[in-house]
């Protein structure tokens, strides 16, 4: 494994190896490495001659300067933990993506009028940003997300398809702690009782699948006064969409991909979760 911090060291790096033919799958992270990362690696790696990890905590996607400022970042443990696993880490400055302001602007339509685009203003253009400016450093063949961050997929899918981006977006299952609760960086936030209360909110999700009812009303009421229950957690939404349109949906027989995606709070932090329906 090599550790890379600079766009120029990459590209002259990555111009050999891709001029011997070698084919790149690509992880992009902001660090705080965990299983799920790990999953999405091995998945780059198997499926591809070289695999490239980038950890690069974005500014530009927080709407929240507390988030930014606690978000977990431990590039020496992070190293450990992906080194028998991936073959470049890419771990750039903020200069190094950022020489100026970036000014950007995406246009996702109803993609990201919803859910996320409603809670965190501005935070999918600051991925959009970011992502693509990473494809164009790493000119991956394949590019690897996890499903839990079920919108940012689907924007990076668009992102792809509007800008004839010549990679493939593979989506990888969620991997969940023992308890059920979907791993993620800010995980690392929550005390053991936290993450055990935070993991009852997908308990309740999985109950709500068990409700034997197409009345995607009745789901989301059931969800709502379930999660109420839970002591310290506020959530922000449940949401049971199209998994193509991210639209809402009233009946899960309207279409073939339903999927519900939800967003809460437990103390100041916010966690996300995705679970599919259909
Ligand atoms: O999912 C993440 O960790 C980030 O949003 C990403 C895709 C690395 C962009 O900063």
């Amino acid at each position: 494994m090599i550790l890379i911090q600079t766009v120029e060291k990459l590209n002259e790096v990555l111009v050999r190896l891709r001029s011997n033919g070698k084919t790149i799958g690509f992880v992009p992270t902001m660090g705080a490495i965990h299983d799920g990362h790990i999953a999405l690696i091995k998945k780059a790696k198997s499926e591809n001659q070289v695999a490239v990890l980038s950890i690069f905590v974005n500014s530009l996607q927080f709407n929240n300067p507390d988030d930014l400022e606690k978000y977990p970042r431990d590039l020496e443990k992070d190293l450990l933990l992906v080194e028998n696993y991936v073959d470049i880490v890419f771990a750039p400055s903020h200069k190094e993506i950022y020489p100026t302001e970036a000014t950007e602007k995406y246009d996702f339509g109803e993609l990201e009028t919803v859910m996320e685009g409603v809670s965190r203003p501005g935070h999918f253009n600051g991925v959009a940003i970011v992502v693509k400016r990473l494809f164009d450093f790493v000119q991956p063949n394949k590019a690897y997300f996890g499903e839990k961050d079920f919108q940012q997929l689907t924007i990076i899918r668009k992102l792809v398809e509007q800008l004839k981006l010549d990679v493939t977006i593979t989506a990888c299952p969620t991997v969940r702690e023992p308890n059920g609760l979907a791993m993620s960086s800010r995980n690392l936030r929550l005390s053991f009782a936290k993450r055990n209360i935070a993991a009852k909110v997908y308990g309740i999700i999985k109950r709500s699948q068990e409700l034997e009812t197409p009345v995607v009303k009745k789901i989301v009421d059931f969800v709502q006064t379930e999660v109420k229950k839970l002591e310290p957690i506020k959530l922000d939404y449940f949401a049971i969409v199209d998994g193509n349109t991210l639209q809402l949906v009233e009946f899960l027989n309207d279409t073939e991909n339903i999927v519900a995606c939800v967003a809460f709070y437990i103390g100041d932090v916010r966690l996300i979760d995705m679970v599919r329906f259909k």
